[in-house]
């Protein structure tokens, strides 16, 4: 078995998953980071992006993994089977916000990606997690997918609608709670963790979309709460929404 920590994050070519990548990799040589991308090209961009950032200290591989292709996900489980043998921490990073198109389309992309996704690489990469000695399964959530601050008309962001996006996150939520019932006794910690509103190419391309109109942070404070979730600062909220400064309510 490795002695190193191996860490998967789907979508790690861009945004959260990019900064989450930077920060967790630079932060030990213990830390082998597979930064998880559907496009296998933008993958190796990544990578190499990343080494050139002169902060690495661990270890770093990309590795094809779309989260909606299950063919990717076992062929993506394979690889890390055969060079790992098992896998300590899988990041479900990948998501997507507010599509265009119908109704319906704008549904089942979304659940698709935030909800469906997630969930079955999960289920199939459970087997290599329960090889590790301290397995960790997060999924990156969101502060709009909480019920009571959607309720809340004090809640800052009570107008925002974004209402399929949030509703997949709820639905993430829920998710990652039962999960904590069936993979907890085993030894497994499950978290949703809030990176915050921060740059990215979550609301589009525009630099109005990626600042999220100024008011988007820097992604690498995502990455560093990430990272104190793996480092185990955060067990005391293990099966909770976890965010920078605490939890947030469901
Ligand atoms: N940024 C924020 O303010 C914010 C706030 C709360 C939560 N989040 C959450 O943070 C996570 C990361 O999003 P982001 O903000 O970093 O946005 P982003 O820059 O658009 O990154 C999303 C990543 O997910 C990937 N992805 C999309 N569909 C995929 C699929 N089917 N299979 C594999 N990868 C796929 C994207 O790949 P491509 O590059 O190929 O499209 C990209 O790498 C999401 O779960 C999002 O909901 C973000």
């Amino acid at each position: 078995m490795s002695s190193q920590t191996i860490i998967l994050i789907t979508g790690a070519n861009s945004g959260v998953g990019f900064a989450a990548a930077k920060v967790i990799a630079s932060a030990s040589p213990s830390y082998h980071v597979l930064v998880g991308s559907r496009n296998p090209e933008n993958g190796k961009k990544a990578v190499s992006e990343l080494q050139a950032q002169g902060s690495i200290k661990g270890t770093l591989t990309d590795i094809q993994i779309d989260v909606n292709d299950q063919a990717s996900i076992d062929a993506a489980s394979k690889v890390i089977e055969d060079r790992f043998g098992h896998l300590d921490v899988l990041l479900n990073n990948a998501g997507v916000g507010p599509p265009d198109g119908e109704l319906r389309t704008q549904l089942e992309r979304t659940f698709q990606t935030n909800v469906i996704g997630p969930m079955v690489v999960t289920h199939t990469l459970t087997p290599l997690l329960l090889k590790s000695r301290n397995p960790y399964s997060i999924y990156v959530t969101s502060g709009l997918g909480s019920l009571s601050m959607a309720a809340d008309p004090n809640d800052p962001y009570y107008q925002a609608r974004y209402d399929i996006y949030r509703a997949s996150k709820a639905a993430l939520n829920m998710l990652m709670i039962q999960e904590t019932k069936e993979l907890g006794p085993k030894g497994v910690k499950t978290f949703a963790v809030c990176p915050g509103l921060v740059r990215s190419n979550l609301r589009g391309k525009t630099e109005q979309d990626i600042s999220a109109g100024g008011y988007a942070g820097d992604p690498e404070v995502s990455g560093q709460t990430l990272l104190s979730v793996i480092e185990g600062k955060r067990d005391a909220d293990v099966g909770r929404a976890v965010h920078k400064d605490g939890v947030h309510p469901w």
